[in-house]
């Protein structure tokens, strides 16, 4: 089936409102082409460029997309260099494109191991597109869950101090307003790609409730069509939340 095919089938009135998507295998996905793991993350840019139009297409409103996890420092110095230019280098070349077509974009993550300037020059470039609001697009870098809700707790600590917050018990609502993602609905829909099928320390808090994609296919091949596929499967998905 082509896009437009399984576009007919997709019902407007059960779109995912969030979607997150674990983008892996572009190491294997190089490997197998006997490239670099290099070649395999430029190529991987691709796809995110591809998986931004097609969640326009479908009406998806936060799109969510792991880019570098606070445990990918533990790759080869080539690699994480690499990487972390390559992140940066998408985000310049893409952001005209990207404010063109209505996308809010915003870096979510730890600022530790980051430069000032890498992270300023991250805001100033992504201050531009948030007059728009067709989709609200969030590249994690530097991204761990379980970083994310420490910082979340030690920012409620600090309002605490500071007389900001005045309450004797942290609840979930303020964890949820104090994570990196604050003002965005939880995901809908998790998707990872390249058969591996575990979270990685990604949006432990917000995924609580979300509906879980697999597929085996490789971040690089991921199409449009294939993403469509997700939505659909995840229409037919019974979500309980708990009750009956
Ligand atoms: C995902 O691809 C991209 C990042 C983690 C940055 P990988 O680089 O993890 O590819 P595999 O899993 O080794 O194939
Ligand atoms: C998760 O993929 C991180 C990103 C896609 C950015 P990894 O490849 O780092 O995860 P593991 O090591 O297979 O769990
Ligand atoms: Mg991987």
């Amino acid at each position: 089936m082509n896009f437009k095919e399984i576009l007919a089938k997709i019902d407007p009135q059960k779109i995912p409102v969030h979607v997150a998507i674990i983008m892996d295998g572009n190491g294997r996905w190089a490997k197998k082409k006997k490239l670099k793991r290099i070649n395999g993350h430029k190529k991987g840019v691709e796809a995110v460029r591809k998986i931004v139009e097609a969640s326009r297409e479908v009406g998806v409103k936060y799109l969510t997309v792991y880019a570098f996890s606070t445990e990918n420092w533990k790759r080869s110095k080539l690699e994480v260099n690499y990487l972390v230019k390559l992140i940066i280098d998408s985000l310049l070349n893409e952001i005209d494109s990207l404010i063109e077509n209505g996308v809010n974009i915003r870096f979510i993550g730890s600022r530790k191991n980051l430069t000032s300037s890498y992270s300023k020059k991250v805001e100033d470039t992504c201050r531009k597109s948030w007059h728009n609001d067709k989709l609200f697009l969030q590249v994690a870098m530097n991204y761990g869950g379980r970083k994310e809700i420490l910082d979340s707790v030690n920012q409620i600590l600090i309002k605490m101090k500071n007389g900001e917050i005045e309450t004797a018990e942290i609840t979930e609502k303020m964890i949820s307003e104090n994570l990196y993602s604050t003002g965005t609905p939880d995901p809908d829909l998790f998707i990872r790609t390249s058969g591996e099928q575990r979270i990685s320390n990604f949006l432990l808090w917000q995924s609580a409730y979300s509906e879980f994609w697999f597929t085996d296919t490789l971040w690089p091949d991921f199409t449009k069509e294939e993403y469509l596929k997700a939505i659909l499967e995840f229409q037919n998905r019974n979500r309980r939340f708990g009750g009956r």
